[in-house]
């Protein structure tokens, strides 16, 4: 098969890695792609959002498949697009994509499928708003309905930090069109978790657990970022819950779009909040997260591209995914200044040391090959990623690898992966 990877970050570079593992594959390309991705695939100049290069592209190469990873396109349509060619695209359709393209609809589809997620209130009006926070009680949670890269969300703990949002997004616009709705919402309390499926429009898998890293610094402080890190599995999912989950949120959704006549095809991804009154929703992603998925594939057994074509073709009941026991730990280097300016173009050293370290990959997620070298190109630059047996090994030799790379103002988080050892501690104790 030749298969065309839509992408260009960590994500792509983990999804090419497992795909070009499979026996199916005979050309695989990438569009755009980045440095580390173009080792194992023939990177092509198209942008992620070029749909209609990207279309024409696949039909003059003969692609039998085609892998998106990133929520733009996506929302954009892109699988439809493929669709209407006659082409074979993994991920959902426009209509389903709205779970993550519009926050608004997601929650007014979560309230009619009886999925828990936070109370809230949806406005298009700033002063119906700022009356709304002016009575609120705190802290509370603004969102900006469509997408912002990760930016349009806003915990408020006073009524001064909640009018800084609400004039953010809807009166000087900061995400344009992405804000003419925000949501006003019940902030949660509790241990964030994603838990991960994948679907057919019928049948679902789920994907094991993984832990993102969103904020900046160590033990989760500062800003927000892409994602600083993940491991897998992450022990804060028992069976009991992963089991709840499933019945209460995962089903029920895929259940709704079928219903709603726009079945969910590709990865649904629940971004959880684990809360003394259970598991409840955050948010829908409809693709796999990054870094999570530089987690969670190495650790999928079998073939990545079988479960996709079942995905695309509708026998996802006929697979079955298996998970090596390890653990798996990734750390995300990036450069200095990052999520703010920071600059690009700095020679990496150390690449190849770190990767002949035992099970050891790194993946590259803003990185552009000059020559025989490796330059930084983008805030995150690395994802370096381990397996081991348990999730102490997996961080020491994680964090041996890292040691080995350099570059100029390079900075990562120390802690990734240490969030597990609190739960392991729990359930010990318990089993005590
Ligand atoms: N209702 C909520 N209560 C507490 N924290 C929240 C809530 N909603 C979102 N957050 C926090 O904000 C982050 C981003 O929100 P999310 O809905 O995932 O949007 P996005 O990923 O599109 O920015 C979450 O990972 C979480 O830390
Ligand atoms: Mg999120």
């Amino acid at each position: 098969m030749n298969i065309l990877i839509v992408g260009s970050g960590g994500r792509e570079h983990v999804l090419a890695w497992k795909i070009r593992q499979s026996p199916k594959v005979k050309q695989l390309y990438c569009a755009p792609g980045n440095g580390g991705i173009a080792e194992l695939a023939q990177c092509v100049d198209i942008a992620a959002d070029d749909i209609a290069a990207l279309v024409q592209f696949a039909r003059e190469n003969k692609i039998d498949l085609t892998v998106v990873g990133p929520e733009a396109p996506l929302v954009a349509g892109i699988v439809d697009a493929f669709e209407q060619e006659g082409l074979k695209a993994f991920g959902p359709g426009r209509e389903a994509a709205l779970l993550e393209g519009s926050k608004v609809f997601a929650k007014e589809f979560m309230h009619d499928c009886n999925i828990p997620t936070a109370q809230f209130h949806v406005f298009d009006n700033v002063e119906k708003a700022k009356a709304f926070i002016t009575r609120a009680m705190y802290p509370l949670v603004i969102k900006a309905d469509g997408l912002a890269s990760g930016k349009g969300v806003a915990v408020c703990k006073d009524l001064m930090e909640a009018e800084k949002a609400v004039d953010e997004i809807m009166v000087r616009k900061v995400f344009e069109g992405a804000g003419a709705q925000i949501i006003v919402e019940e902030c949660l309390e509790g241990e964030e978790v994603s838990v991960l499926a994948i679907s057919d429009g019928e049948h679902f898998c789920l994907l094991d657990s993984a832990q993102d890293h969103k904020r900046i610094f160590d033990e989760d402080v500062g800003p927000n970022t892409g994602g600083m890190g993940a491991y897998s599995p992450a022990p804060v999912l028992t069976e009991k819950l992963r089991k709840t989950i499933e019945n209460r949120i995962i089903e029920p959704a895929i259940r709704g779009m079928q219903r709603n006549g726009t079945p969910f095809k590709g990865v649904l991804y629940a971004g959880l909040m684990i809360t003394a009154d259970g598991p409840m929703v955050l948010e829908f992603n409809v693709r796999f997260g990054d870094p999570e998925a530089q987690a969670v594939l190495p650790r999928m057994k079998g073939d990545l591209v079988e479960v996709m074509l079942a995905s695309c073709e509708g026998w996802l009941d006929k697979v079955e995914l298996g998970w090596d026991k390890h653990s798996c730990v990734c750390v995300v280097i990036c450069s200095g200044g990052y999520p703010g300016e920071y600059e690009t173009g700095k020679e990496i050293s150390g690449l190849k040391e770190a990767g002949a370290m035992s099970r050891t990959i790194v993946f590259h997620a803003g990185t552009k090959k000059s020559g025989d070298k490796f330059l930084t190109a983008g805030g995150r630059v690395l994802g370096v990623t381990s397996l081991a047996s348990g999730i102490e090994k997996a961080i020491e030799q994680v964090y041996k690898a890292v040691d080995q790379i350099k570059f100029e103002r390079s900075f990562c988080r120390r802690d990734i992966g240490s969030k597990a050892f609190k739960w392991i501690r729990r359930r010990s104790e318990v089993a005590r």
